[in-house]
């Protein structure tokens, strides 16, 4: 099954081509085109994206998108995968009319693909070369999912394909999203998440030598609530106030802040998965959504699995952010559902 596949529910226009095939039990794909185009350093003035410029960018970039997918691949495809949500919504309308205009043109059917269903499916993936056929890894039995976005903090547990429980979510920002404020009251560029950890890193290799550079202490909220449930905004308010109180001098205070932020975040999302993989008897853990790339969240929960005993899937570093490679394994695995054209509809609070 050849699947074009396409993705605009933020500000990034990704667009694929992924031919599965089923043997037995085994799921194989190629990967024929990966194309993402980011409008980052276009929103990188509001500090977040802006809902009508993203849309513009999309309805511009998806033609030039879908040429590049031509040349390489030609128009032959068994079916559209496309994101309906959750997203801004006039950004996914645009990549809906999209799908819809060329389904009708190529006659071809339309899947329609949740958005954190294929953050939640990226892990699958193994190291591939374009045009090489891979063998997906099969979703283990008990697993759980903590995905980590710019709009979304969710744990969820995993019952089988299509029956998700999300048992635990932020209360407020997401955070990704808090990343993003963060860097944008240090005066770094959107999306804020790699400077800021960037900038961590630098502090936390600082700290081997004997001149420590003093780092705050930030709050750590929601980290003993008897539930799976996270809050980002204090956190977020606190290095605000702490900024206002201590104006930043130089780069060292900047260092110092940006990581006393990220031990303050990667420490609730630790706490939190760690007691829902072993209140749920867990053995594997799949990792997805934007923030996933961050290597010091990544290497603390390297940490933890091996004394909790389960497995981590983490995403390849090019599927940690939105791209159409995920929105078509999330289709491929649900090409019972494809849809009349007429019936599909973007919906910006889509929930799993
Ligand atoms: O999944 P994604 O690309 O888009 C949404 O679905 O929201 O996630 C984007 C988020 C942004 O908030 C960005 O700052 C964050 O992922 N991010 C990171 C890193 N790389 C991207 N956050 C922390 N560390 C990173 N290395
Ligand atoms: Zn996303």
């Amino acid at each position: 099954m050849k699947i074009l596949s396409i993705e605009t529910s933020c500000d990034d226009t990704a667009m694929a081509v992924v031919e599965f095939e089923q043997i037995h039990q085994e799921t194989t794909c190629k990967i024929l085109a990966n194309f993402v185009s980011s409008q980052a350093s276009l929103h990188n003035e509001y500090g977040g994206v802006f809902p009508a410029m993203a849309k513009r960018e999309h309805i511009k970039n998806l033609p030039i998108l879908y040429q590049q997918v031509v040349e390489k691949c030609g128009e032959n495809f068994d079916a559209i995968t496309v994101t309906v949500g959750p997203g801004l919504e006039p950004c996914l309308w645009t990549g809906i009319t999209f799908a819809k205009e060329l389904a009708e043109r190529l006659n071809v059917p339309i899947i329609p693909v949740n958005h954190m269903e294929g953050h939640l499916f990226s892990s699958l993936l193994p190291e591939y070369e374009i045009g090489e056929k891979i063998i997906l890894k099969e979703l283990p039995a008990n697993s759980i999912s903590l995905l980590v976005s710019g709009g979304h903090t969710e744990i969820v547990k995993i019952n089988k394909i299509g029956d998700y429980e999300i048992i635990g979510h932020t209360v407020d920002d997401a955070v990704g999203e808090a990343y993003d404020k963060v860097a944008r009251m240090l005066g770094l560029p959107y999306p804020g998440g790699p400077h800021i950890s960037k900038l961590a890193e630098l502090a936390r290799g600082r700290n081997n030598i004997p001149r420590e550079i003093s780092k705050p202490k930030f709050p750590r909220p929601m980290i003993h609530s008897k539930d799976y449930n996270f809050s980002f905004s204090g956190l977020k308010t606190a290095v605000l106030y702490y900024i206002r109180d201590n104006p930043i001098k130089n780069e060292d205070d900047k260092m110092a802040i940006a990581c006393a932020f990220e031990d303050a975040a990667v420490e609730v999302l630790i706490k939190k998965i760690t007691t829902a993989i072993n209140e749920c008897g867990a053995t594997h853990l799949l990792l997805g959504g934007g923030v996933s790339a961050n290597k010091y969240l990544s290497s603390e929960l390297n940490k933890i699995s091996k004394e909790n005993n389960f497995e981590i899937y983490e995403p390849l570093k090019e599927l940690t952010g939105d791209n159409a490679v995920m929105i078509a394994i999330a289709g491929y695995f649900h090409q019972d559902e494809i849809m009349k054209s007429e019936n599909i509809k973007a919906n910006g609070n889509l929930k799993l």
